[in-house]
């Protein structure tokens, strides 16, 4: 395999992961949990923070080291607007991070969970529909100036 395939791959098997990470927090958060369920929680965060940072390293590696010359990606507006998607995800990814971590070994039977933390998760799970067609857009070359 070629370091251009594998950095593909990479870059893949962080989509990949950070989606099925989200979705899955998605689908266990609820409005009263315990401690217990927090802990998982907080182990599939880890996940979703690990696999950002494998796309980030993937998604770099695309720009400026493998495949079609850096320019090709920093002329394209949609490409800005793809990495800066990316980045508000990981912004609002903080808030629901910090939650869990801090209430993991919260006294109790039951901790609330503010509805701020599932829309947040929502948030993200809308920002990430448009990620994958900005990418096949701008990998065209679409929203190319000149
Ligand atoms: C959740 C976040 C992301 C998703 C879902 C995503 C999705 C994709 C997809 C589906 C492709 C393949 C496009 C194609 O070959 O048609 C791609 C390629 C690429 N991505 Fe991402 N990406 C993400 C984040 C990033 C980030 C943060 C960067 C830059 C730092 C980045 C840079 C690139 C580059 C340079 C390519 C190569 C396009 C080409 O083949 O010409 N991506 N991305």
């Amino acid at each position: 395999m070629t370091l251009d395939l594998f950095i593909r791959y990479i870059h893949f098997l962080g989509i990949i992961s950070l989606s099925s990470a989200l979705v899955l927090e998605h689908a266990l958060i609820d409005r009263e949990m315990s401690p217990t369920q927090l802990r998982r929680l907080v182990r599939i965060d880890a996940i979703y923070g690990l696999s950002a940072l494998i796309l980030l390293v993937g998604g770099l590696g695309l720009w400026f080291w493998v495949g079609k010359p850096a320019a090709f990606y920093s002329a394209n507006p949609l490409f800005h607007i793809k990495v800066t998607l990316f980045l508000i995800m990981a912004a609002i990814s903080v808030y629901p991070t910090l939650f869990f971590i801090r209430n993991r070994n919260a006294q109790g039977a039951v901790v609330s969970i503010p509805k701020a933390v599932v829309m947040a998760i929502r948030v993200e799970l809308l920002l990430l529909i448009f990620l994958p067609l900005l990418a096949v857009l701008m990998a065209a070359g679409v929203g190319a100036r000149g």
